[in-house]
Formats: C-alpha cells, structure tokens, sequence
C-alpha cells in the first residue's frame, strides 16, 4: 500500500517491479506459453548450404510420418507479399522460389500433432541443392557494395587538409565479430485463424508492427489480425522486424487449419532473428600537440543480406562526440550470402564507439595526455554537425563523477605500472552517446467504480520495466495509490505505441500515459464541477490536487477533502469514463536530442595466462529525468554486462567455406555470467529533458555503449597491449 504522501513522489522512486510477483510465481505468460486447444506444432528445416538452388525436394517420407498434418515447401505455399517494416522495408516472404541465399534459410516447415512427430519428420524432408559458391567474405570482388544506402554517412570540413594541418597522427583498424542477440526466451509464436482473422502471439517489440507485416504478407485488412506479446523474454532488437518463422507460423496454422506453435531451437536463433553485423573500421584522428582532435577519419564496412537490407550505421557518435571541424564517416555495407543482420543493443554506435573510443584512447597515449582531461579538451558544446545547442547534456558531469566514484585520480599513466600482487591492474574509460529516437505514442486511460484506473498501450515489456514504470507515471498523474492502477500492454488492438527500441519507447510512452491520465482527471473534474452537489463544483482541472484516490479544490482546507472519483462516477450513475492521450517529440525546440554516458572500467590480468577480469565498473549516465532508479540502474547493469560479453567473450563463428555458424549453442558462444560480472556502479546526472512533458532521454542502448572501449582501454593500460579486435581473448594476449 502507497500513502498519499508517498504517491506525491511516485515518478523517480525505486519502485520495485510491478509484474515481479507474476513473473516469479510462473503466472506471467510469455509467447510460448499459451496453449490453445488443438494445437499443432511446426519444425522448420532449414538448408544446408548457403547458396545455390534447391533441385529436388523429398517430402514423401515426412508426410506419410505419424502425426504429420502437412509439411509446406516452396512447392506448395502460396505467394506472400513482402512487407515494408516498421524501420526499412520487411525480409523476404518464405518459401517463394528455390533460390538459396544463406546458410540456416527456412526452406520447409512440418507441422505435426506433437513436437516430437513434427520434429523427428521434419529430419525425414531429403533436399538436393544445386549448390553455388557462398558469397562469405567482406573482400569478395564478386560482392555487391552499397554505399550509403540508409543516407547516414556524414561530412563536414576537409578531412584530407585537416589531417595534412595535424600534428599528430593516430591510424588504426578496429574489428568486432558478430555477435547473437541471443535473449534467454526463444523466439516463438503461436497462430490461430478464425476464418479470415489471424491471431499470433509473438515475441515482438512492436505488436503494432507486427500486425501491420502479417496484414501485407497475407492480403488482409489491418483488423483483421491481431498480435499478442504481453510478455517477451528478452530481445535486444531482434524483435524489431517480422522474421519469416512468424509468417510460416500463420501459413502453418492456414494450410493445416488448426493453431499452430512454432519455437525457434537455440541453434535457429542465431540464424532466424539477426545478429550484430561483424565490422572492419579504419579510424584516422589528427590532432595538435595541445590535444585539439582537428580531423577524424571513420570508415567502416560491415556485411548485410543478399536479398534483404540492415545497415548499421557505425559513425554516428563519431560525427556528435566531438567538437571537431573536419570529419567524414560513412559505413559501407557488402551483400553476402549470411542470415540478415539486424539491431543488436546499442546498434551501430556500440560497435562505432568502440573504434572511436579505442582510437581516443591511442592518441591520449601518444600526446600524453589523461584520457579524461583528452576528451573535455575536445567537448561539444554544440552539436557539432549543425551546430545547435543540446535539448540537454551532462556529459561533462558524466567524466567528473564517474571519474571520482571510480577514483581515476589513482591512475598511474604508465602501461604496467598498477599491480594487485602478481596480477596487472589496468584503469580505462570511454565516451558514450546514443542518438534515441521519439516516435508518436498513444495511450488511453479508464477509470471506472471500483477505483481502479487501466491504462492501456500496444507496446512491450522486453525487460526495462516498462509496465512498473507506466504504473508509476499513470498513478502520479491520477493521484492514485500504486495497487489501483493496472497498465496494460502487448496487444495490438490498444492504442498504437512504437516499437520498444532506439532507447526511444520510455519517453514516447511516458508522455503518452501521462497526458491520457491528465485527460482523465480533467473529464473528470468537468464533470463533477457541474454538480453543486459536488466538492468541485465549479472547478477546473488548474483548480485541484489529486492525491491518494480523491480530488480536491486547491484552495480547500484540510476540512474540505473533495471526493473520489468513484463519488463522482456513481453520482453520474456512469460505469468508469476514458480518456485518450497521445505523444510526439517537440519539435518546436531549436535543439538537438542526445544521450550521453562516461564509462570507467578496472580489470586485473594474469601476465602469465592472459587471463582479463572486470574487477570494478563505473557507469555515469546522462538519461535525462530518470523515472525509476531502480529499474533504470538494472538496465544499466544489463547492458554493461552485455558490454563485458562484448568486450571479452561473445563471438558468432561462422565456416569460412560453407557459412555454416560453428558456435550456435551457449556452451560454445559465450554470453557473460554471474562470474564474469563484477559489481557495477550506476550513477545518473542530467536534468529533465525538454524535448518531451516528462523530461525522459532513454537509457536502454547507452547502457552497452562504451563498455567495450573502457575494458579494452584498460587491458592496454594493465598489459601495454592494444588489442584492437574483438572479442579480447587469452589467445590475443599472449
Ligand atoms: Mo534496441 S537494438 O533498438 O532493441
């Protein structure tokens, strides 16, 4: 229970998770986990080699198998119409020709009466390939380059002459593998049609999206299908697009005419959902003595899909970063024969930042001059790019405080010089920026006589807390207790949200919920002002306070206590009133957004093993007004240790010759654990941002970005190695 005191400062307060208990307690359902009556199972069979065409088909087997309802190839699908998605245009529809474009494509689909007889019959589907040799490598001459296809490369001055003018020189290559986003929930959707009326759960990031992508594929109104995801078990961005197993979902569930489940295997998510596109990036920084950076020079290439398109853009922080007169930074993506690549936590800038950050942290060396005093001798006061100001910015206080909590002051510059017994000690840091995006939210808010406010959106909850933290804004914005409001999401019937993602839904939705809530007190209050019988009589919405279930007139005394809203409700004889709000960034500000984050870290190597432990993290971030610090700092953590993964652990390796992904299991792709995580200190600064009512930036990329950087930076610092590719091994090392 939440007095009317505590209720006052609801917004910003260390809520602890309102779908906690459900979670825990098994109750909470994720895609997988509704079991309709009747349903069938589908196995997908996807191909074995990574170009070419596929020459014959042998069904037969798996469709006399037991239990087989039908098995659905090229052969006998229907043609699908390609999406556009949400961001950029849709994949590929499934099963359309014979062609062959990446190792692990959906090439058939069994659905069977149990998992097991669609699994064991999906090994019976035999397939001749008339196979071609695999576009695999970044420096194929035969690959197509697109060059800036997304229209994100970014100019200004003369590099060349700036760098001609430098004084001094850093020039390095920096490359990162691929890498699985690889939530713990796999991937899964559940389809049933009533007639014409598709219904999916999904693990999306976007119900809205997703209703839209299924609509297109399969000639249907927009109302006719419905998506489900109240629940998603993790993402990091591979439930932004409509993959092709959620459209052979639906087709399974049409062609065999039952409801059909469909879960990927941990081994068909690192190739059905995306991954973080590997990256080679040449990074030139001029500078003068003084260390002024006067030029960088950031090229990257990175692979995309044959047939499909995702382009991560890798110099988007370089080009903010910096107050720094002449840069080019573009990214060229090469068309290989590879599973499309899609956002992966922290996209393009986790990375960019990396080969930047790394890059900073040379020149510091070479100028010798401390890492931190480097980059606020060349910090953006503006936006650099097009020069106006900041709708807010706290990365200077991001370097002071995470540099004091951290104690950076004990730093020793040398390499080798900090030892912890045998072991070398090594301090590093890095910038963070992330570019968010704020799409139009809507939202609606229901009150009816029980007290209990619903406040519903067609957004998710991939994790950060979202339904806790609508919880909060909504009460805050009623004046209710926390336990008399539910919020309500993963459905598209609600009012349309974005997707969650680009660090972007916390702000859109927040303001969304808040304005629908504020909408509602005053219908509320307009009502009752019309009734003499009523405390507010004569009211406007300026004129009261609402606080622990009940309106009150402002000017009221403590004698006056105004009256609650079911008083109002019941004597209207109304069941609950709505109201609806909506949400856009402004774009009436002169300024440019921006999330910004200064991350230190201190690892311990072993000389003689090359053994590299995070001892300590400190994350300083600039996330704007942070309405949860609890659930914000959890994101943090969340993404530092996805950046500890990154930085030492996580690579997709795939057959050079065949394309083939060796490592798709977790004993042989390494995602951090308890063990490799030390204890992580979260700081916020910043102030409300003004682009939006509640003053939100978002935090969840920024989280990633620069982890990477600041544990590479510190390996040099420890070893005296720079190691400028990851992930940072024993191998390297030694
Ligand atoms: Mo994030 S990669 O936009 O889910």
């Amino acid at each position: 229970m939440t007095t009317a005191t505590e209720a006052a400062g609801l917004v910003g307060a260390d809520v602890d998770r309102v779908d906690g208990p459900s979670k825990v307690t098994g109750a909470a359902r994720y895609p997988a986990d509704f079991g309709l009556e009747n349903l069938a199972y589908a196995v997908l069979v996807q191909s074995t080699v990574a170009a070419g065409r596929i020459r014959r088909m042998a069904t037969a087997a798996a469709e006399t198998a037991p239990g087989v309802l039908t098995v659905i190839t090229h052969r006998n699908a229907p043609r699908l119409a390609r999406a556009p998605g949400g961001l950029g245009i849709g994949p590929p529809p499934p099963l359309q020709d014979d062609r062959v474009v990446h190792h692990g494509q959906h090439i058939a689909v069994v659905v069977a009466q149990t998992l097991e007889q669609a699994a064991a019959a999906a090994r019976l589907v035999e397939t001749d390939y008339e196979t071609a040799e695999p576009l695999l490598d970044l420096d194929d001459p035969r690959a197509e380059r697109v060059d800036n296809a997304a229209g994100r490369d970014v100019f200004r001055g003369d590099v060349a002459a700036g760098l001609a003018a430098a004084e001094v020189i850093v020039a390095a290559t920096y490359t990162t593998p691929a890498q699985t986003n690889n939530p713990l929930g796999l991937f899964a959707t559940i389809a049933s049609w009533d007639g014409d009326l598709l219904t999916v759960h999904d693990s999306t990031q976007g119900p809205a999206f997703a209703r839209s992508a299924l609509a297109v594929a399969f000639g249907l109104p927009e109302s006719a299908v419905r998506v489900l995801a109240p629940f998603v078990g993790g993402a990091f961005g591979a439930g932004l697009r409509t993959w092709p197993h959620v459209v052979l979902a639906a087709l399974a569930a049409r062609m065999a005419d039952r409801p059909v489940k469909l879960v990927l295997s941990r081994a068909q998510m690192f190739t059905s959902v995306g991954y973080r596109p590997p990256t080679v990036q040449h990074l030139t920084l001029g500078a003068r003595r003084t260390g002024e950076v006067v030029a960088i020079d950031h090229q990257g290439t990175e692979p995309t899909a044959l047939e499909d398109d995702y382009a991560e853009s890798l110099t988007r922080a370089t080009a903010v970063l910096y107050d720094c007169p002449n840069l080019s930074g573009r990214t060229r993506q090469v068309r290989l024969n590879v599973a499309c690549p899609t956002w992966m936590r922290g996209p393009g800038e986790a990375p960019g930042v990396f080969a930047l950050e790394c890059a900073l942290d040379e020149l510091a060396c070479e100028l010798g001059t401390d890492p931190v005093e480097l980059r606020l001798r060349n910090y953006a006061e503006v936006h650099p790019q097009t020069g106006r100001p900041w709708s807010s910015k706290a990365l200077r206080a991001c370097y002071e405080k995470g540099a004091d909590r951290f104690g950076w002051a004990r730093r020793t510059p040398a390499p080798r010089s900090m030892r912890n017994g045998r072991l070398l000690v090594g301090y590093g840091m890095a910038s963070a920026y992330y570019g968010y995006v704020q799409a139009p939210c809507q939202a609606r808010a229901s009150l009816g006589r029980d007290g209990l406010a619903v406040v519903r959106s067609a957004a998710t909850d991939i994790g950060p807390g979202t339904y806790t933290v609508m919880t909060q804004v909504a009460a805050d914005a009623l004046g209710l207790p926390l336990d008399r409001v539910r919020f309500e999401l993963g459905d598209s019937t609600m009012p349309p949200a974005p997707l969650q993602g680009g660090s972007g839904l916390t702000a859109a939705l927040s303001s969304a919920v808040h304005t629908a809530c504020r909408e509602l007190l005053r219908v509320f209050v307009d009502l009752a002002a019309g009734s003499p019988a009523s405390p507010l009589y004569g009211c406007g919405v300026q004129d009261v306070t609402a606080a622990d279930g009940r309106i009150s007139p402002v000017h009221a005394s403590g004698a006056v206590p105004g009256e609650t809203y079911a008083d109002i409700l019941g004597r209207h004889e109304l069941a609950e009133l709505s109201a609806d709000g909506a949400s856009a960034r402004r774009r009436d500000l002169d300024a440019e957004p921006g999330i910004f984050a200064a991350k230190f870290a201190e690892v311990e190597v072993d000389p003689d093993l090359g053994l590299v432990r995070v001892r300590r993290f400190v994350a300083a971030v600039d996330g704007g007004r942070i309405l949860n610090p609890k659930t914000a700092a959890s994101q943090i953590i969340g993404g530092t240790a996805g950046g500890i993964g990154m930085a030492l652990l996580e690579q997709t390796v795939s057959d050079p010759r065949t394309g083939r992904i060796a490592n798709a299991t977790f004993s042989d792709y390494l995602v951090a654990v308890n063990a490799d995580v030390p204890d992580i200190d979260v700081i916020f600064v910043g102030e409300p941002d003004p682009m939006n009512p509640i003053g939100v930036k978002g935090i969840g990329e920024v989280a990633i970005v620069g982890v990477a950087p600041a544990i590479a930076n510190a390996v040099f610092h420890a070893t005296g190695q720079r190691i400028r590719s990851l992930p940072i091994t024993v191998e390297q090392l030694l």
